[in-house]
């Protein structure tokens, strides 16, 4: 990586993690925890999780992210002896190979995109230890005005036709068809249900551009139904666990 690249996702993995004491740590203190972060991307939850006191981190992603910018930055914060690590893995081959090594695993702007969210989340059950909790926050919801991920605020994946979203966002097609899940904040809670998860904390966020959809209606209907409630809602978090960890 040149250092041009590694200073920009330094400042990348600063501005995310600015925003995560509000996303998540009313939902899992990291405090005295081995923690691990599902979907980490570049690291944010692993420098976030250090800062708030964790004994570990260790961060799992589908894709492979280069460690350095994280590296540098733990360095220059004193947390070169904390113990962390990325790994490109899946929850599955985790789950079998750490069974029970984990108080916390946090997730923040993953379950979103996740496909089978039955099966990450049974997934991560045999991880925890007991006592063990899983904070969950997950934004920009398909339906609400952010939810195509488009770096839009407007529902354009809702009113605009295939062929335009892909001539304006050629390089947001790829992760717009692929890698969205379209769930609701009821598919979310449906799907911690059918896996009898405990649900310690459950919280909805209203979608701060709401009064911009009343005039969008007539075009986002033409295209799909849509209800008011999904469309209202942007985000979801949580605090779950299963029986086993009470
Ligand atoms: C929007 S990024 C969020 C990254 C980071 N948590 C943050 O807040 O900046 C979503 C990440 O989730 C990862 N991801 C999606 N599905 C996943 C899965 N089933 N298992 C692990 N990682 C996954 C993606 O590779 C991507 O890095």
């Amino acid at each position: 990586m040149t250092p041009e690249h590694i200073a920009t996702i330094k400042q990348y993995i600063l501005q995310r993690v600015a925003g995560l004491d509000k996303a998540l740590l009313s939902l899992g203190d990291p405090r005295n925890k081995d923690v691990l972060v599902f979907g980490c991307g570049m690291g944010n939850e692993i420098l976030w999780s250090a800062r708030h006191g964790a004994r570990s981190a260790l961060g799992i992603d589908l894709s492979s992210p280069r460690q350095e910018p994280l590296d540098a930055l733990m360095a220059e914060e004193g947390f070169g002896n904390f113990s962390y690590a990325i790994h490109e893995c899946n929850v599955h081959d985790l789950a079998l190979d750490h069974p029970g090594q984990y108080d916390l695993i946090v997730s923040n702007g993953v379950f979103e995109h996740v496909s089978d969210l039955k099966g990450v989340l049974n997934a991560m059950r045999p991880l925890l230890r007991p006592g063990g909790r899983i904070a969950i926050y997950a934004d920009g919801l398909w339906f609400s005005a952010i939810g195509g991920h488009l770096g839009k605020t407007n529902w354009e994946h809702l009113w605009m036709a295939p062929h335009e979203i892909k001539e304006q966002f050629p390089e947001r097609w790829h992760a717009y068809i692929n890698h969205l899940n379209r769930m609701t904040a009821v598919d979310f809670l449906q799907a911690l249900r059918d896996v009898g998860a405990v649900v310690l904390q459950f919280n909805v966020r209203s979608d701060p551009y709401l009064r911009n959809a009343a005039p969008l209606m007539d075009a986002i209907r033409a295209r799909q139904q849509v209800s008011p409630t999904d469309m209202s809602i942007t985000s979801v978090g949580c605090e779950i666990c299963f029986l086993e960890h009470l």
